[in-house]
């Protein structure tokens, strides 16, 4: 008998799958669920995926493999789609697949399946995971190949096998929810015109609602690493936490944008990341103290790429490798104290601080302490204009 690894979040859509691969593909059916900070309790989740006809349930606890091998390589890296995204969907994607991979490699497993749709992104991070890790692993994709054109004909399904599944939770939303952030789509939120209505927010105050008095927060890096808040040293799991709390009681973390999608569609998606938001503004304000300048530009091209590819499902690939050995590189000054200021919506960087500072007041004051060589500018701005000097000539000849 065929066995399938299946990545399992016990929503309508895997619930029937589990089913649905069984009857069709005549297996047995693995059900997986990472604990990606997505507060699910894993005993109900247990129960639902062997009632439903789950052979073995696996529930993993991968918030620290999460953070250590993903989140902060990529904050490192400045990785935000499209300028805003901090991908907490599209980061956790390999780290499920490769745990996937692990479990169908213990249970000998022929295939691994998951729930994504045809149109989306997660489809293509899933399965480029599983190509890189296990080329000879089978993948299933049953929601691009089953028989069901709606919602109804799924509970149809359901009911007919009985199947246990909450009918009345038809939610208005589709939330993807890990503890680097949230992902929130459908429903009214298709029409790029409409302004998300609160309910669609999970964690986030509105800046109309949120604290008249703002709150200052001291961050500190050690190497592109944050390693504690106001004083205290803390882990990242801890300070991932607390800003999602303070950061969403400020309203902080809200992204309201339309993407492009790997598959061409352009969609209109609300992000509440709290704590990416603060982690990569203290981050990159930091940056802006001790990386010299030139680096600094050609690290933001860097950044550029690396969150492409991490969006376009490329984590396992050599290329992302050889970006992350320039970040670590790029990273070894970034030590220090960021103090950032939560206050209606915003995250504000107000003060910073390092051992490692490039910034010398000696040369930027305007005061009687300036030792900056202002005659020397003379002879480096005829020399750095010399190409323009030589262009303008020429153009006024013609
Ligand atoms: N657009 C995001 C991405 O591709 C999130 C996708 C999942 N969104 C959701 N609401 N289920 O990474």
């Amino acid at each position: 008998m065929k066995k399938i690894v299946l990545a399992y979040s016990g929503g309508l859509d895997t619930s029937i799958i589990i089913k649905w691969l069984q009857t069709t593909q005549n297996a047995e059916i693995i059900a997986f669920t990472a604990d990606v900070g997505q507060k699910e309790n894993p005993a109900i989740l247990e129960e639902k995926a062997i009632k439903t006809g789950a052979k073995k349930f696996y529930f993993k606890d991968l918030k620290n493999e999460f953070i250590d091998d993903y989140i902060l390589p990529s904050l490192k890296a400045s990785a935000l789609y499209e300028d805003r995204y901090p991908m907490a969907t599209s980061l956790s994607r390999p780290l499920i697949a490769k745990n996937m991979v692990d479990v169908a490699r213990m249970e000998n497993a022929d295939a691994v399946a998951h729930g994504c749709t045809g149109k989306g992104n997660d489809q293509v991070r899933f399965e480029l995971a599983f190509k890189s890790l296990a080329p000879e692993l089978e993948i299933i994709a049953p929601v691009r190949v089953w028989e069901f054109k709606s919602r109804e004909e799924e509970i149809e399904y359901a009911k007919k096998h009985k199947i246990p599944i909450d009918v009345t939770k038809k939610r208005p939303y589709s939330i993807d929810w890990n503890l680097w952030g949230i992902s929130i789509e459908c429903g009214v939120l298709e029409n790029p015109w409409q302004e998300p209505p609160e309910d669609a927010y999970q964690i986030t105050k509105s800046p109309e609602k949120s604290p008249s008095k703002p709150d200052y927060i001291e961050i500190e890096f050690n190497q592109g690493i944050p390693t504690a808040i106001n004083g205290k040293n803390m882990n990242c799991l801890d300070i991932i936490t607390l800003l999602n709390g303070i950061g969403g009681k400020h309203g902080v973390g809200r992204i309201d944008m339309i993407e492009n999608r790997l598959v061409g569609i352009k969609s209109r998606e609300i992000y509440e990341a709290p704590a990416a938001t603060i982690l990569h503004s203290a981050h990159l304000e930091l940056e802006k103290l001790v990386i010299e300048r030139e680096l600094y530009h050609f690290k933001n091209i860097i950044s550029k790429k690396y969150a492409e590819l991490v969006y376009y499902g490329y984590w396992f690939s050599d290329f992302r490798k050889c970006l992350d050995a320039f970040v670590n590189t790029t990273q070894k000054y970034v030590s220090g104290i960021v103090r950032v200021k939560l206050f209606k919506g915003q995250c504000i960087p107000v003060g910073r601080k390092s051992k490692f500072s490039l910034y010398e007041e000696s040369l930027s004051t305007y005061t009687s302490k300036d030792i900056f060589d202002h005659k020397a500018s003379k002879g480096f701005i005829d020399i750095f204009g010399l190409p323009l000097v030589l262009e303008g000539k020429r153009n006024r000849k013609k």
